[in-house]
C-alpha cells in the first residue's frame, strides 16, 4: 500500500535517495507517486500518476542535474488509493500555506469529512478528494512558530491512523514524523537522516534504525532524531540493527521477485528451522512463544487468524494442531473475526500469522483477542512490526523480506513454524519422543524436498505453456492439502488473472463441477499421502467431464500419473510435510503462466503487499 520516504542531510543530494527509496517500497502496490523538496525559495512538488519510473522522468525534464543536486531535504510518497480517484491531484505529497508546507500520509483520517468542512469555513481551499489534505491544512493552522507542536496538535484532531512527513518553508531544515497505526521507521546514517514507512528503504543507507511507536512524533534533522509524546514529553527509543542488507532486497539476476522468492525458500526455511528443533528430546525450541509446557498443556482451543496466504497457512495449521497435539483448532479469516462475537478466553491460544505484521484486520483481532484475556501469539516475519510488538509473544519467519505482492516463502515458512508449534505443543499431550525425532527429521528435511521441487522448474514451465491462455482454473486437495489447493489458486489469480479456485476435492460435485468442461483444467493434488485414493476418484469425475487434469503427483506414482493429462513429479512427503512441497510447484505453475501471458507479475494489478487498511 502507500509508501512514505523523508531524506534530511546538509550536503548530500536528497532527489535520488528520494526516488531509489520510493522504487523499494514499490513491491507493496501503488498508482501514483510524488516528491516535495524543500529549497530557500520555498517547496517545490512534482507527482505523477502511474509508476516511480514516471515521477523520476518528470524530475529530470522539470530540474537540471545541477538544480537536482541542490536540494538536500525532502519527503515522497507512493499513494495506493483510497480515497479518490488515482490523479495527479489525489497523489502526495498534499500542499497547504499556499504551497509553503508539504505532507504525505499512510493511514486513512476517519474524521476528515467534518475536519474539512471546519477547514474550508476558515478559508482553506481543498484541491483533492483525499482525506490526507486536511492534514496539511491543519498542520498550518496551528502553526504559531513551533512546527512540532503545530502537528501534534493537528494530529490530536485525528481520529484514524497515520504515519506521516511534513516539511515547511517557515521551519526549514526540520521535518516532523509521527505515527499511530502506520508503521514509520527512522536510519540515521553518516550525514543523513532517512526516514521510511519500511526499512527496505532504509537499509542502502543504513542499518541502525529507530521504530517510532504508535503515538509518537518526531522532530527529524540532518543531525538525528528527537522523539516526543503528542504531549510534547520527550520519550527515547532504543535503536536497533536491521538484518536484511541492501542486497537481499535486490532481484538477485532474477527476471522477477516473485521467482527469486520462490527459489530462496530452501534457505528461507533453513533460516526458519535453524536452533529450533531439539533433536534429544524430540520437541521444537521456541523460546519466544513464552508458555511454559504447564499454560500449553492446559489451552483448550486454538484459533489461527490470517488474511490471504496467510489464512491459508493457519489452515495447514488446523490440521497440523489437530492431527499432532489433539487440541482443537479453528482457522479464522481476521476481516470476519470480530464481527462473530468471538467466543475465546483465558484457555484459548489466538495465533496471528502476518508476513508484514502490519495487516490492519489481523491486528484487528490480536487486539480483540488481548482484550477478551486469550493467549496471544504472532507468527511474523518482519521483525518489529505492530502486530509482533501487540502480541508480544510469538515466533518470527527470519524468511528475510518478501517484496513480491504474491506471497511464497512467508507460506512455506508458516506452515514450517506452524509444524514446530504443533510438534512443542504435541510433546506436551500425547506425542511421544520418538514420534517427536520422527518429526524433527521431517521438518528438517523440507529444505532438500523443496530444493527438489525447484528442479522441476523447466518441466513446470513446459506444462504451464499448455495451459497458460484458459480463462478458469480449479485446484483440488483433500485433508491437509486443501488448504495448498486454495494457496495454489490465490496465486494463479493474484499473478496471472486467470480466475481459479481452490476446493476441497469432494464438494466439487456439489456445485462446481458444472462449470467443468475442455476448457477448465483442474490442478489435483495427489501427494501419496493417506486420501489420495479418494482424490483419484474425484479427479475421475473431472476427466469424466472432459475436464484436462494436472496431476501433483509422487515421484514413482505412475498409476496416479496415468489419471491425470499431464503431472508435475514431486519427492515423497509425509502428510506432514506434503502442504509445503506441493505449494511450491504450485508457485511456480503460476509463476510461469503469469509469464507466459505477460503480466506484471512483482505488482500484480489492485493488490497491495501490506493492507492496513480494514
Ligand atoms: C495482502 C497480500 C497477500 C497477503 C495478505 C496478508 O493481501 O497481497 O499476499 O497474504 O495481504 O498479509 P500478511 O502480511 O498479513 O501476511
Amino acid at each position: 500500500m502507500c509508501g512514505i520516504v523523508g531524506f534530511s542531510s546538509r550536503t548530500k543530494p536528497a532527489c535520488a535517495p528520494l526516488v531509489n527509496g520510493l522504487r523499494r517500497l514499490e513491491y507493496r502496490g501503488y498508482d501514483s507517486a510524488g516528491v516535495a523538496l524543500e529549497s530557500k525559495e520555498g517547496i517545490k512538488v512534482f507527482k505523477k500518476t502511474g509508476k516511480v519510473a514516471e515521477l523520476d522522468r518528470l524530475l529530470k525534464e522539470s530540474l537540471s542535474d545541477a538544480e537536482q543536486e541542490g536540494f538536500t531535504i525532502g519527503i515522497a510518497h507512493t499513494r495506493w488509493a483510497t480515497h479518490g480517484l488515482p490523479t495527479v491531484e489525489n497523489a502526495h505529497p498534499h500542499v497547504a500555506d499556499g504551497g509553503g508546507l508539504a505532507l504525505v500520509h499512510n493511514g486513512i483520517v476517519e474524521n476528515y469529512a467534518a475536519l474539512r468542512a471546519q477547514l474550508e469555513k476558515k478559508g482553506c481551499k481543498f484541491v483533492s478528494q483525499t482525506d490526507t489534505e486536511v492534514l496539511a491544512h491543519l498542520v498550518a493552522v496551528f502553526d504559531k512558530g513551533d512546527f512540532l507542536s503545530a502537528v501534534s496538535q493537528a494530529l490530536k484532531k485525528v481520529e484514524g491512523t497515520y504515519g506521516i512527513a511534513t516539511i515547511s518553508k517557515r521551519h526549514p531544515g526540520e521535518m516532523i514524523v509521527a505515527r499511530k497505526g502506520s508503521p514509520l521507521v527512522i536510519g540515521v546514517s553518516d550525514g543523513a537522516t532517512v526516514v521510511a514507512s519500511d526499512v527496505s528503504a532504509i537499509v542502502a543507507h543504513t542499518r541502525q534504525v529507530i521504530y517510532l511507536k504508535d503515538g509518537d512524533v518526531a522532530r527529524v534533522t540532518p543531525e538525528g532524531v528527537d522523539i516526543y509524546t503528542l504531549d510534547n514529553v520527550p520519550v527515547s527509543r532504543d535503536v536497533q540493527a536491521v538484518e536484511w542488507d541492501a542486497e537481499s532486497v535486490e532481484k538477485g539476476g532474477y527476471e522477477h521477485f516473485m521467482l527469486k522468492e520462490i527459489f530462496e525458500q530452501p534457505e528461507s526455511l533453513r533460516n526458519t528451522i535453524r536452533g529450533r528443533l531439539d533433536t534429544v528430546n524430540g520437541t521444537a525450541i521456541l523460546a519466544g512463544l513464552g508458555l511454559p509446557p504447564r499454560d500449553l498443556a492446559s489451552i483448550r482451543r486454538a484459533v489461527i487468524i490470517g488474511c490471504g496466504t496467510s489464512l491459508h497457512a493457519g489452515m495447514a495449521g488446523k490440521y497440523l494442531f489437530e492431527a499432532l497435539a489433539d487440541l482443537p483448532t479453528s482457522p479464522e479469516q481476521a476481516a470476519e473475526f470480530r464481527y462473530c462475537n468471538p467466543i475465546i478466553g483465558p484457555s484459548d491460544w489466538a495465533i496471528a500469522v502476518s508476513q508484514s505484521g502490519e495487516t490492519a484486520d489481523t491486528l484487528a483481532a490480536v487486539r480483540e483477542s488481548i482484550g477478551k484475556g486469550a493467549l496471544v501469539s504472532a507468527i511474523c516475519n518482519v521483525v518489529g512490526s505492530t502486530i509482533a510488538r501487540e502480541a508480544g509473544r510469538g515466533v518470527y519467519l527470519h524468511a528475510g523480506p518478501e517484496i513480491s505482492v504474491a506471497s511464497t516463502k512467508a507460506f512455506t515458512s508458516q506452515v514450517t513454524v506452524l509444524a514446530m508449534m504443533a510438534l512443542k505443543l504435541g510433546r506436551t499431550r500425547r506425542l511421544s519422543r520418538e514420534e517427536g525425532l520422527g518429526l524433527c527429521n521431517e521438518i528438517s528435511s523440507l529444505p532438500d524436498l523443496v530444493s527438489e521441487v525447484l528442479k522441476e522448474n523447466d518441466a513446470i514451465a513446459a506444462i504451464a505453456a499448455k495451459y497458460a491462455k484458459v480463462d478458469d482454473m480449479f485446484f483440488l486437495g483433500r485433508g491437509i492439502l486443501y488448504p495448498a489447493a486454495l494457496e495454489g489458486a490465490l496465486k494463479m489469480k493474484e499473478i496471472s488473472y486467470v480466475h481459479a479456485e481452490g476446493y476441497q476435492a469432494a464438494e466439487l460435485k456439489h456445485g462446481p463441477i458444472a462449470l467443468l468442461g475442455a476448457k477448465t483444467p483442474v490442478v489435483a493434488l495427489l501427494c501419496d499421502i493417506p486420501g489420495k485414493e479418494k482424490t483419484v476418484g474425484n479427479v475421475q469425475e473431472c476427466r469424466a467431464r472432459k475436464a484436462p487434469v494436472i496431476g501433483i503427483v509422487t515421484r514413482g506414482d505412475e498409476e496416479a500419473a496415468a489419471h491425470c493429462n499431464d503431472a508435475i513429479f514431486l519427492p515423497r512427503t509425509s502428510p506432514f510435510t506434503a502442504p509445503v512441497v506441493s505449494v511450491v510447484a504450485m508457485q511456480l505453475f503460476a509463476y510461469h503462466v503469469a509469464r507466459i501471458r505477460g503480466c506484471e507479475i512483482d505488482q500484480p494489478r489492485n493488490l497491495a503487499k501490506s493492507v492496513t487498511v480494514e
